[in-house]
């Protein structure tokens, strides 16, 4: 009964991010319920900047994070920064048949846009994530 009611928290406020994350796939918007599988010792600086950077990794991701193989189809990786439920910054790489997709979402606006990569662009973004080729391109992988 407790746990019912927790979850059912749990869930609501997922709910209540995604629905606040306007503009952001709900594919992606729901990482709030994900495991996470890097917060510590991420630079400030960088490409994605920011202070408050999380990395969070959905099931197909999480199983394999620490095994050291390259992550299934389906994997999503999702960086924030900033606030949990209003982050500044959201970085999303998916795993598709073709290999790795890279998008990056800023606010603005009241809604979240598409700044970098995306279906035109994921040059910037595979160029230098290849530098991490060795950790199936996850910087942040063990
Ligand atoms: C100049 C280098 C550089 C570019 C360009 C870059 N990244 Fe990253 N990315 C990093 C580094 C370094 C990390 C790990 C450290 C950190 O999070 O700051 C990272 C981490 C990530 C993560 C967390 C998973 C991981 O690799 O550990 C995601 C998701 C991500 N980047 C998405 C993107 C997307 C989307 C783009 C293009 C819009 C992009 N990155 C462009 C360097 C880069």
């Amino acid at each position: 009964m407790k746990r019912g009611l927790l979850s059912g928290v749990v869930a609501m406020s997922a709910l209540a991010l995604a629905a606040g994350l306007n503009g952001v796939p709900a594919k992606y918007a729901e990482y709030a319920g994900w495991e996470v599988v890097a917060d510590k010792g991420l630079p400030m600086g960088g490409p994605h900047a920011g202070p408050g950077k999380v990395v969070y990794a959905n099931p197909v991701a999480a199983k394999d994070w620490k095994s050291g193989k390259p992550l299934a189809l389906g994997s999503i990786v999702v960086k924030t920064a900033g606030p949990a439920s209003a982050p500044t910054l959201l970085a999303v790489m998916e795993k598709r048949q073709s290999g790795w997709y890279y998008e990056e979402y800023f606010p603005e606006g009241g809604k979240y846009l598409l700044k970098f990569g995306g279906p035109n662009n994921q040059g910037l973004c595979v160029g230098c994530h290849t530098g991490a080729k060795a950790k199936d391109y996850l910087f942040t992988r063990p």
